[in-house]
């Protein structure tokens, strides 16, 4: 994967960390989410009450995560984090909600990717408060009931179509999660240039907003990598210069795209001669996972109008052939398809 793209650990993974903002008021952008979400805090708050469970999804990078520590701080609760994909027996999920405390944060990031089975044991223990599990085997099997106390279940996801409506009815708080403005990616890198001590100029964190793909994580991660080509070259700031070598070295062009959104539409352009063509095809000709070209890359390359999504496959768009230089195999597949 890209290495701008992928989900990091070590050092990046800290500064990331540290630089997650700990209160609303901090947070830039998403205001729709962000207004309702206040609101609810400070009812639940004045109320005395556990927050409603939260659904948050939207494409990967855009602060979900960011907004769940935030909730857990405002509310003054503690946040149990786990990964839908590490819940794999209903057990796993019990043995977390056993250790839950009155008004605690459970956080499950994919939450859609949590297998059916465990799904169940949720509907309970969000809607009642209540914990079924069944003990023995066999003709022994017994199923017994225990009391939880009262705790907000957040759950993130990129894909909110995968969620069983079941589950997904029992969120009371849905917040969808929007590519950001450049306006509020610009003041996201000045606030991550002051976190970090490196100063930068206007046009420097302008040609970092209009490559990030509207996403702060992506942001962040052009920042740090352009601070080290500064450091090296001992600049006291970042500048366009430094900005625009970082991003070559980088392979991030002038929209944002990356080798990979490059190889994905000239493998549509050239090798399937534009004719609409099924995820696992371009998934197999560039080996890149298919879920995560449908999660990371085609949410961002249909958003900037590069690519359609039809009932007969993906298609490339007048301003991919042109973007990438094919214009002459152009033949209107945007009003064919
Ligand atoms: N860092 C990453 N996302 C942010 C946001 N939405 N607001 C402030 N800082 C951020």
């Amino acid at each position: 994967m890209d290495e701008i793209l992928e989900e990091k650990t070590g050092v990046d993974e800290q500064i990331e960390t540290d630089l997650r903002p700990q209160y609303l008021s901090d947070y830039i952008g998403q205001n729709a989410i962000k207004n309702e979400i206040s609101i609810y805090i400070q009812a639940a708050i004045k109320r005395d009450e556990a927050l409603d469970h939260v659904l948050l999804y939207g494409p990967p990078g855009l602060g979900k995560t960011t907004l769940a520590y935030i909730i857990a701080n405002e509310m003054k609760s503690k946040l149990h984090l786990v990964n839908g994909p590490s819940l794999e027996r209903s057990g796993d999920l019990a043995a977390i909600l056993s250790s839950i405390s009155p008004g605690d944060i459970l956080f499950i990031d994919e939450i859609h990717r949590i297998p059916s089975f465990v799904e169940e044991v949720l509907y309970g223990a969000m809607e009642d408060f209540k914990l079924s599990i069944v003990i023995g085997k066999d003709s022994q099997a017994r199923s017994i009931s225990i009391d939880l106390p009262p705790f907000t279940l957040i759950g993130a996801t990129t894909k909110a179509g995968s969620l069983s409506s079941p589950l997904r009815d029992r969120f009371g708080i849905i917040g969808h999660f929007e590519y950001y403005e450049i306006e509020d990616l610009i003041k996201i890198i000045e606030r991550t240039s002051k976190v970090l001590n490196c100063p930068i100029d206007t046009q420097a964190s302008y040609l970092i907003a209009l490559r990030s793909r509207g996403t702060p994580r992506i942001a962040n991660r052009i920042f740090r990598r352009v601070r080290d080509f500064v450091t090296v070259l001992n600049k006291s700031a970042i500048d366009e210069i430094s900005c625009l070598a970082a991003l070559k070295n980088l392979g991030i062009d002038e929209y944002g795209l990356t080798e990979i959104d490059r190889k994905y539409l000239l493998t549509l352009i050239d090798r399937y001669n534009g004719k609409p063509t099924g995820l696992n095809n371009i998934s197999i000709a560039i080996g890149e996972d298919s879920s995560n070209l449908e999660d990371v890359y085609e949410p961002y390359l249909v958003k900037t109008g590069f690519l359609n999504k039809t009932s007969r496959g993906r298609v490339a768009t007048f301003k991919a052939y042109k973007h990438l230089d094919r214009l002459n195999k152009y033949n209107n597949q945007d009003q064919i398809y």
